[in-house]
């Protein structure tokens, strides 16, 4: 029996096979996520880790009944208590529950980050996976119209960081419920007479959740929708002037964006701003981040009625795409500063203890395997990026000096034995 991972997930590895599975290489993904760690820590969001999964009523009591997710997506399951459970689809969720759940809201802290894996049943193809992954921010507390253009402005300073280009921020507001609730009963009037012209999807959407239709990518109802009532034009006055401040702060952070009339994004839980930032070399999966204001949320799940506003952004996408830009911020692969090349029985058993000095010097250090033959040892020295490679044989023992070499240029230099860990602490950069 051979196995294979599971349809829709992937493995990341050292190294890749593959071009194309280049995104999958575990240094690349070491170096985005502590880019996110980073910028996520200089705009002051603290590190929150939840479980991956939860009790399945979360999902379906904030993501929503209607969204696709709650619909056709979650990986649930029964447990032996039998109680249901789901791997969690996204993370505001799990993190709203668990600043409940512990009083965060009261302590010093109200801004929080994440990574790590989702899960979705989606259909499998590029850019959309069973288990993706996610950085994902929640600002907890400020009703202004500041905290959405943090967020924006840190996601564009990351996405910067990351030297991605061409990338369009889309800003749209989906009003308060009273006003979304108005507003659908407008779109539902205009949309009844074109009903049976509609695609299949969005006549199912007709009754559950009208908003959605405005995201069909298919031709004949984005004609209809042309000349649909606006979203922005039902909102109340409240809102349409929440939403012109986001915009003029936008600007007066030098953030270029367009609003998007028709952007609703797929999960419930939304109020007032809705963003999403998305490549211009276009593709389905070319939307890298979705976020907005959910205001409501918190009390929902049984806390204080705490404004939020948050985003996530797919790692995956994100990786494709700066492969796909050739960014300059992809990582050149770091390999051990040292590879040791022992010749010999006894040159070996003298390398091992200088390899553990060397790594107890904070120095990455590598050996060679007993017997390898000297050619072969440097071939894998380059392969595996080392910077330098120190050889020591029988004459070296006896000289008690060791040959090292810089394996870019191949140039050479002898290091007394006593001083090679000072000498490597030296060049450690
Ligand atoms: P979302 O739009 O469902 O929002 O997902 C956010 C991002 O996750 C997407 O823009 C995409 O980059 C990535 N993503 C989603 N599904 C897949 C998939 N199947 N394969 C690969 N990437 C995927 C949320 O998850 C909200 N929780 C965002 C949020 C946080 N809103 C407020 N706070």
């Amino acid at each position: 029996m051979k196995y294979s991972a599971p349809k829709g997930v992937f493995d990341i590895l050292p190294t890749s096979s593959e071009p194309e599975d280049l995104w999958k290489r575990s240094d690349l993904w070491q170096s985005l996520e502590s880019m996110a760690r980073e910028v996520a820590h200089q705009y002051g969001f603290q590190e929150i880790r939840t479980p991956i999964f939860e009790k399945t009523e979360l999902f379906v009591r904030s993501v929503g009944e209607s969204s696709d997710i709650v619909n056709k997506e979650m990986f649930s399951f029964v447990d032996k208590g039998g109680r249901s459970m789901t791997l969690r689809p996204e993370g505001t969720a799990s993190v709203i529950r668990s600043i409940i759940e512990h009083r965060q809201y009261e302590t010093c802290y109200s801004k929080f980050f994440y990574i790590g894996p989702m899960f979705r049943y989606e259909r499998p193809q590029a850019g959309r996976y069973r288990q993706l992954h996610q950085f994902g921010a929640e600002a907890i507390g400020d009703p202004s119209p500041y905290q959405e253009v943090e967020v924006i402005d840190m996601l564009c300073e990351f996405y910067k960081r990351c030297g991605l280009q061409n990338l369009r921020v889309l800003v749209n507001s989906v009003g308060d419920p009273a006003s979304r609730n108005a507003y659908v009963e407008k779109l539902r009037a205009y949309l009844k007479p074109h009903l049976a012209q509609l695609s299949e999807e969005s006549q199912i959407r007709f009754d559950k959740n009208p908003l959605r239709i405005l995201d069909s990518k298919d031709p004949i109802d984005q004609k209809i929708l042309e000349q649909a009532p606006l979203l922005l034009d039902s909102l109340n006055q409240e809102c349409a002037q929440h939403f012109e401040e986001v915009c003029l702060l936008l600007r007066q952070n030098g953030i270029a964006y367009t609003v998007s009339d028709k952007l609703v994004r797929g999960l419930d839980y939304y109020n007032k701003t809705v963003f999403e930032i998305l490549s211009e070399e276009t593709g389905p999966q070319a939307t890298l981040v979705g976020g907005g204001r959910y205001d409501g949320l918190m009390q929902e799940l049984g806390g204080p009625a705490l404004p939020s506003v948050g985003f996530a952004t797919g790692l995956e996408r994100l990786l494709q795409l700066m492969i796909r830009q050739n960014s300059p911020a992809l990582p050149k692969r770091q390999g051990p500063l040292v590879y040791l090349v022992p010749m010999g029985d006894a040159a070996h058993h003298f390398c091992f203890k200088l390899l553990s000095d060397l790594r107890h010097a904070c120095i990455a250090a590598e050996i060679a395997r007993p017997k390898t033959k000297i050619q072969k040892a440097l071939q894998f020295a380059d392969a595996i990026q080392s910077t330098y490679a120190l050889i020591i044989g029988d004459d070296e023992m006896s000289q008690q000096k060791a040959q090292c070499k810089v394996l870019s240029t191949r140039e050479s230099q002898s290091i007394e034995f006593a001083q090679i860990v000072s000498f490597f602490k030296k060049h450690k950069e």
